[in-house]
Formats: structure tokens, C-alpha cells, sequence
């Protein structure tokens, strides 16, 4: 797993970035970055299962970008599905509800399931999905993500390959979005929110 600093000093990433007034977007993770990582998760993964057929799960809407250049970078049989959980809204923050809104295709049973998901943040969305698919009998559960927070857990869940060990902040880019917006940036990078308006000073009679 690669481990990512908080600090860059590269300015916002991307051509057209869809920023609100005040928000700004900082590069964490380049593009380039990004696709190296991802061919040496897919050597990684093949190595595991030399010549099986895999099929790979992508949690909506987040993992698109991450499991359609993961699918293509791992050689030999590859079938893919999507699944989708509720998530955190227009927030940055999680509400620890989660529930599936679309479930799979087809059946996992007997077959070697990677989930592949975006992010690790508290776990609560990766607990709820890995439960949903032990029901399911597959012939082996693994799980991919992109980016770990590590600091956020509060489920004792873990992915079997990590593209990046990152620090405690929002992201968005590559998939990552934030109230919809930024998912089509090519790196992925902190957001940064405009500071709220100072309450209005008290109002001071004489008395
Ligand atoms: P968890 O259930 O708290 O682990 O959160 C998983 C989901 O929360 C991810 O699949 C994302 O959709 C969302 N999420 C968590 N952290 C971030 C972030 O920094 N940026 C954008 N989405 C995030």
C-alpha cells in the first residue's frame, strides 16, 4: 500500500473542474500515480489467482473510473457487475445508515468476487456489503479500494489491495464525488470548502 501526505503544493487539478464559489480542489493524487497503482494492484490480484476467472464487483457510483481501468489492466477471464448502497448525500460526513438501492445482476455464487469500492473511510458501507455477500456463497471474497483512511475506521474491516493509505480529509476526483460535483476530475484531490459566514455580532441596547 502507498502511503499519501497530506501536504502538495500543485494547484487545483483538472481543465474543467465544476468548482462552486469558494470551493477549490487540491492535487493529492496524480493521474499518473493513479494508473501505475492500479497496474501493479491488477499484477497483484492475478498473481493470487493465476487462472481464474474473476469477477468484479464495483460499488456505484464512486468506483466506475477504479474498477472499468482496474477490469482492463487484469489479464485473462474478467466479468464485472455493479452494485449500489446509499451514501453520504450532499455531506462530508458519513450518517452510518447504509442500505443497498441496486442490487447485482447476477449471481456471485461460486465465483471469486472482488468488491471493488472507491474508498475505506468508516467501514460501515464495506461491513454492510461484505455481509450481504458472504450470504451469497461466493468461492472467495476479496476487496479492492482505491483509497484507505485508516484514521476513520470504526468497523474492524480491512481490503485485501490498497492503492493508497491517505490522510484524514474529503476527496474528490476519479470517481469520488462531493454532492455530485468533482467526480470527473482525473486526480484525485482534497476539497476544500469556503469557510461559513460569521455570525452577526449581538445586538447591544443601552440599558
Ligand atoms: P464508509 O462507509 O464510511 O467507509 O464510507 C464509504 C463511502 O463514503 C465511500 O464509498 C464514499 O462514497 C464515501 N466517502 C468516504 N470518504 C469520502 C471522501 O473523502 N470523499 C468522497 N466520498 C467519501
Amino acid at each position: 500500500m502507498k502511503k499519501v501526505k497530506k501536504s502538495s503544493n500543485r494547484a487545483s487539478t483538472n481543465s474543467s473542474p465544476g468548482q462552486a464559489p469558494g470551493e477549490s480542489v487540491r492535487v493529492l493524487i496524480s493521474r499518473s500515480r493513479i494508473r501505475r497503482r492500479i497496474q501493479e494492484i491488477a499484477r497483484q490480484i492475478r498473481t493470487d489467482f493465476p487462472s481464474e476467472p474473476l469477477h468484479l464487483v464495483g460499488v456505484l457510483k464512486g468506483a466506475v473510473f477504479f474498477l472499468a481501468d482496474l477490469a482492463r489492466e487484469i489479464p485473462g477471464e474478467v466479468s464485472f457487475d455493479f452494485i449500489a448502497v446509499s451514501s453520504y448525500g450532499k455531506n462530508t460526513h458519513s450518517s452510518g445508515q447504509v442500505r443497498l438501492t441496486r442490487d447485482l445482476d447476477s449471481s456471485v455464487e461460486g465465483k471469486i468476487v472482488i468488491v471493488v469500492e472507491d474508498i475505506l473511510d468508516t467501514g460501515m458501507t464495506l461491513q454492510y456489503l461484505l455481509r450481504v455477500f458472504q450470504q451469497r456463497k461466493p468461492k472467495a471474497l476479496r476487496v479492492a479500494v482505491l483509497l484507505d483512511k485508516p484514521d476513520r475506521r470504526i468497523t474492524p474491516v480491512r481490503a485485501d489491495y490498497v492503492g493508497f493509505s491517505i490522510p484524514n480529509a474529503f476527496v474528490v476526483g476519479y470517481g469520488l464525488d462531493y454532492a455530485e460535483r468533482y467526480r470527473n476530475l482525473l486526480d484525485v484531490g482534497i476539497l476544500k470548502l469556503p469557510e461559513p459566514p460569521e455570525p452577526p455580532e449581538p445586538e447591544v441596547h443601552p440599558a
